[in-house]
């Protein structure tokens, strides 16, 4: 795939799980580890950063800024702001293009802190991400252009699936699904494996079939050209047992709950983008 990701220099501002999980996807994917770079004033995160993946780091922020095309902020939400003003003004801040994924902190507040034109995009990983089966929406500034929608894509591409955003709006929901999502699934799982154990499986056997049977259906899910409903309805034959599960799963209105659950994080999604400052 030819991208601006095979040329460019990325820098990533923050040496933690997740530039570490972008990077060493990236790595992957092929792009030439001499065409990133990493900075973060911690000794050690930097030490363990590039140990494990072979990337060079630099203890200044503004040093790597200077030298890189494309740089991802992968601090804490907290400190996006923080660290982007602190940056001199004497660097050229809008060559780059920006991409954020720090949850929460909106576009609004990346350009009042960066020059204007500052091309930005801000997106929405989530932590499977760590292991390259991630789920990434993200959304740009109106000063991007369409090329660089398409790094953006093929660099959160290298650690899972990625989905170009409407609104910037939409990120709340997409935190409400995918970026919580992960824990409503491991709570799925604890359910299975205590059920299991309760039904007389040992740990080992439980967990083992309990994690399969979620990565084997999400798996089904998506190669399948057919709708999970579709596919649900295919092994509930009348009488038999997936039929007797699912009732008490429909009884309990698990559809109805999630509903719930997603629609409470989407809400504290926008309330903390809102604090956040613009
Ligand atoms: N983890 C996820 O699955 C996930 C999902 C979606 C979005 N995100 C977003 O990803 C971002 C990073 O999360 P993470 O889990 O990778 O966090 P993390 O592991 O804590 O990494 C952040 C790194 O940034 C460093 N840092 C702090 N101040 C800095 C500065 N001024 N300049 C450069 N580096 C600095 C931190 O050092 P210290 O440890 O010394 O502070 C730490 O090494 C967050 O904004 C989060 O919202 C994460």
């Amino acid at each position: 795939m030819k991208s601006a990701l095979q040329t460019q220099k990325i820098g990533f501002i923050g040496c933690g799980a997740m530039a570490s999980a972008l990077a060493g996807g990236l790595a992957r994917m092929g792009i030439p580890l001499d065409q990133m770079c990493a900075a973060d004033p911690d000794l050690s995160q930097r030490e363990r950063f590039a140990s494990s993946l072979g990337i060079r780091t630099l203890a200044d922020n503004s040093a790597l800024v200077e030298q890189s095309e494309i740089v991802v902020l992968c601090v804490k939400p907290v400190m996006v702001v923080r660290v982007l003003s602190n940056l001199p003004k004497s660097i050229h801040l809008e060559r780059p293009l920006w991409i954020s994924i720090a949850a929460g902190v909106r576009l609004i507040s990346l350009e009042a802190a960066l020059p204007d034109g500052a091309r930005i995009v801000r997106a929405m990983p989530n932590t499977p991400a760590l292991v390259g089966e991630g789920a990434t929406a993200y959304f740009a500034n109106a000063a991007t252009r369409p090329e660089e929608f398409r790094t953006a894509e093929t660099l959160f591409s290298s650690v899972g699936a990625t989905w170009l955003s409407q609104t910037e709006g939409q990120l709340d929901a997409v935190t409400g699904l995918s970026g919580s999502g992960p824990a409503y699934v491991f709570l799925f799982l604890e359910g299975l494996i205590e059920a299991g154990l309760k039904e007389g499986l040992p740990e080992e056997a439980a967990e083992k079939l309990a994690f399969q049977t979620v990565l084997g259906a999400a798996r089904l899910a998506i190669e399948d050209e057919r709708k999970p409903g579709v596919l649900r309805e295919q092994v509930s034959s009348p009488g038999g047992t997936t039929v007797a599960g699912l009732g008490e799963l429909n009884a309990g209105d698990l559809k109805g709950i999630l509903n719930k659950a997603v629609s409470a994080a989407t809400r504290r999604s926008q309330e903390l983008s809102s604090e956040s400052g613009d």
